[in-house]
């Protein structure tokens, strides 16, 4: 079987010969034409006059299009119908497209685009989560879900701690820029190549702009130079453009963001406040929770709802919180429309619940590991006794963290390694270490449940070769090569027998984003359904042509056994051929057992959770706030993996941008509301070089109870937030510089500047 084996990525030999295809390197048809957006200079205000007469007689300017010259809808947004893809009277953030350059070139096009003059009639911008508080700009009224009253508990509790802890958003610095290249075609129909997690979206947003019904327009994706939640809505608009740049012309039409361009325009990481007050005894177990969630929208809802409730959704992490309380504000501002990035609004909620860990224990004096471990979700003693609930009232059944994390505890040598830091503490005045362990329980499934559903399309030709389509996409995750695997299995066949294609809307319909981490939960299930049907009709022919009973008929290892007949697996592809039996068959699979009302916050959101967790180690030095991380130790849960070797790649990575987000990768925005960090100069992801020097990562090897393609676990996001430990083992070197009086207030990202100055506060001095 190709399930469980570490296979390496399909594209792996592509990617490094430079011969995977994206979208930009697609040859293009002769006359194909290049697009770029003039940009919006300034934060909010209405547009009083646009003189494009620079960029009409630039050099290679084919057509300028502005709002008006939208034939249909001119909307990119998700849903709300409230994101113009052009901007339609008012600009709402440094960098809004508000017209559109069609020319010969690239360069051609973005030259020209910057020649627009424009003249605004400026309005106040709301940059900040207190601006928007003070003007009280929204999306919608807070959103309060509570279990109990959290106030009465917190009242009536020993200790008390409360505090705030601000996080940054996050850039996804896909290594790939948004792309998109339109083919007009016969009477109307549009043939769209983008760099997209969502196909059937660009194809439906498509549609609406150019006023066909989604019949005319296919969307392919091969492969993303990866995702991250940011290519599921900002690419509509890229599509959407040379679509109707190719409708007006009659010529292809290609547009690609340049890396500024990139960062300037789409959606990051919503960046988040969390006010936390907590009652708890003098083990450090909880009584009662408040948490206040305020978050920095953008200037168009995109899709902000989901993401702050998943924050909500994630704000006990893997704690029991008897009596809970969260307020979520969701506010509107001059800024780019905050977006999906992985983990979609879980690693903020589960960073408050995480810091509220730290702070008890602080005031404690315990170590944290224990504060946390008093307060995980308890395992019933004996089965069948009822099981604890989450605050969205979700029973935790397969609570797996007091083993996972008493495992990692041994192989991290976490309590030696905790000595070891006292002790250097204890001996070096300058360079001051810190240690945290902080676990992940993530839910899996589309919080939207009609989401949670895919299509798969399988052909076996007559040779035996066998041709493989679903609806997720690649973005280099490997969800092909784990999608192969589950469609090579079925047959028994070696994975060179299968071809993996590109995701196309002609091939598999009203698919949903490859995001929520389930691309190989949905897609695998679907594909296994289409061989299984496809399976059983080759072993209905030929077990009537041997005379035998179907369930009898073996396919493994390349061969067919019927009865004492034994045939590869093209011969039996060639003889179900000549019995006339259908070869091609679409695959369907929807997630059971799911129940989810977002007004009242309670159901089984999730089909099950993942788990993991991760010690960090680190070191700061203390005179200029540099810090790096040491070692990081993970054991971390794919269930039964599909293929160990992708998912300890989806752990690694995980990890390394989650601790990126909260160290490192810092975004800064003018009082003018222009984002000063564009680029790689000013924008700083982790290098290679900041790879831990030990860095161990093992599988939690345990088939998912719940009955998942092969019984194994979703694995895309839930490791990006092992990062968190990066921020707790940093806070815990902060709190190291002081008498232990003053809990390190530690916000992320954490970059040197505030390390230094939290190190500045704990000793004292001016900050
Ligand atoms: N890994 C790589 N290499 N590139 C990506 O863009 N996206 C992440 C995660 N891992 C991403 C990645 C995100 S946000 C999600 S939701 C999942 O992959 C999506 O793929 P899956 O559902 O197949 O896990
Ligand atoms: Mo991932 S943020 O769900 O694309």
């Amino acid at each position: 079987m190709s399930v469980a084996k570490s296979l390496a990525h399909d594209s792996g030999p592509l990617h490094v010969t430079g011969q995977a295809r994206y979208v930009d390197d697609m040859p293009l048809p002769a006359n194909a034409l290049h697009l770029a957006f003039g940009l919006s200079t300034i934060a909010h205000g209405a547009i009083t006059a646009m003189d494009l007469a620079a960029v009409r007689a630039a050099p290679g300017v084919v057509a300028v299009l502005t709002a008006a010259d939208m034939p249909f809808a001119n909307d990119g947004s998700p849903s709300a119908h409230d994101e113009p893809v052009l901007a339609d009277g008012v600009v709402h953030h440094v960098g809004q497209p508000v017209f559109l350059v069609v020319a010969s070139s690239h360069h051609a096009a973005r030259r020209a685009a910057r020649l627009g003059k424009l003249a605004y009639d400026e309005r106040p911008a709301i940059l900040t989560v207190d601006e928007a508080l003070a003007a009280d700009s929204r999306f919608g009224p807070p959103v309060i879900w509570a279990r109990g009253d959290a106030g009465a508990a917190i009242a009536g509790a020993e200790r008390v701690v409360e505090g705030r802890l601000e996080l940054g958003g996050q850039e996804h610095f896909y290594l790939e820029g948004h792309a998109a290249l339109a083919i007009p075609g016969e009477a109307g129909d549009m043939h769209v190549i983008s760099s997209t997690q969502h196909p059937t979206e660009i194809q439906h947003k498509v549609a609406e702009a150019i006023g066909l019904p989604m019949h005319a327009v296919r969307v392919e994706c091969r492969r993303m130079g990866g995702g991250f939640g940011g290519k599921e809505s900002q690419g509509n608009h890229l599509a959407i453009a040379c679509a109707v740049a190719a409708r007006a012309t009659g010529r292809a039409c290609k547009m690609r963001y340049d890396r500024d361009d990139d960062m300037v325009i789409t959606g990051k990481r919503h960046d988040f406040r969390i006010d936390y007050r907590a009652g708890f005894d003098g083990e450090g177990r909880l009584a009662g929770l408040e948490f206040r969630h305020y978050t920095r929208a953008g200037w168009a809802l995109d899709l902000t709802h989901p993401v702050a409730d998943r924050a909500m959704l994630h704000a006990d992490n893997a704690y029991f919180i008897p009596a809970m309380r969260i307020e979520s504000h969701r506010l509107r501002t001059n800024t780019q429309s905050a977006t999906a990035f992985r983990g979609f609004g879980g690693p903020q909620g589960m960073a408050g619940v995480e810091r509220v860990m730290d702070h008890i224990a602080f005031v404690l004096g315990r170590d944290p590991l224990e504060v946390r471990r008093a307060n995980f979700y308890a395992v019933p003693a004996t089965p069948g006794d009822p099981v604890q609930t989450t605050h969205y009232g979700q029973e935790v059944r397969d609570f797996v963290l007091h083993d996972l994390v008493a495992q990692l505890e041994a192989s991290a040598a976490y309590q030696d390694r905790r000595a070891g830091v006292a002790a250097w503490n204890a001996a070096n005045p300058v360079v001051k270490k810190g240690l945290a362990l902080t676990p992940v329980k993530f839910g899996i499934s589309f919080t939207l449940t009609h989401l949670n559903q895919a299509g798969a399309l399988v052909h076996v030709y007559q040779d035996g070769s066998i041709h493989l389509n679903h609806g997720g996409t690649e973005m280099g995750q490997g969800l092909f090569q784990k999608v192969a695997q589950v469609a090579a299995s079925e047959f028994g066949v070696d994975m060179a027998v299968v071809r993996i294609t590109a995701t196309d809307t002609a091939k598999v319909p009203n698919t949903s984003a490859t995001a929520a981490s389930s691309g190989s939960d949905l897609n695998g299930m679907a594909v296994q359904a289409a061989c299984a049907e496809i399976r059983g009709r080759m072993a209905a022919h030929l077990a009537q042509l041997h005379q035998v009973a179907p369930e009898t008929v073996v396919f493994a290892d390349g061969r067919v056994q019927v009865g004492a007949g034994d045939l590869s697996f093209a011969e039996a592809a060639s003889l179900a051929y000549q019995g006339r039996v259908s070869l091609s068959a679409a695959g369907f699979y929807k997630t059971p057992d799911i129940t989810w009302d977002r007004t009242t916050g309670r159901g089984r959101p999730f089909f099950y959770f993942a788990y993991g967790a991760a010690v960090t180690e680190v070191a700061v030095d203390t005179l200029t706030g540099e810090n790096r991380i040491l070692r990081a130790y993970i054991l971390h849960d794919a269930g039964a993996s599909l293929n160990p070797a992708l998912d300890i790649g989806q752990i690694e990575g995980g990890y390394v941008q989650g601790a990126g987000w909260l160290t490192t990768e810092e975004l800064v925005w003018d009082d003018k509301g222009r984002l000063r960090t564009h680029a790689p100069s000013t924008y700083k992801i982790p290098a290679f070089s900041d790879r831990p020097g030990v860095f161990n990562v093992a599988l939690w090897d345990a088939p998912n109870p719940e009955a998942t393609i092969y019984r194994s676990k979703a694995v895309g996001e839930p490791p990006f937030m092992l990062g968190i430990s990066a921020l707790m083992a940093l806070s815990d070197a902060v709190a190291a510089c002081g008498d232990g009086t003053l809990y390190p207030d530690l916000a992320g990202p954490a970059t040197a500047e505030r390390v230094l100055r939290a190190i500045r506060r704990q000793q004292g001095r001016d900050v």
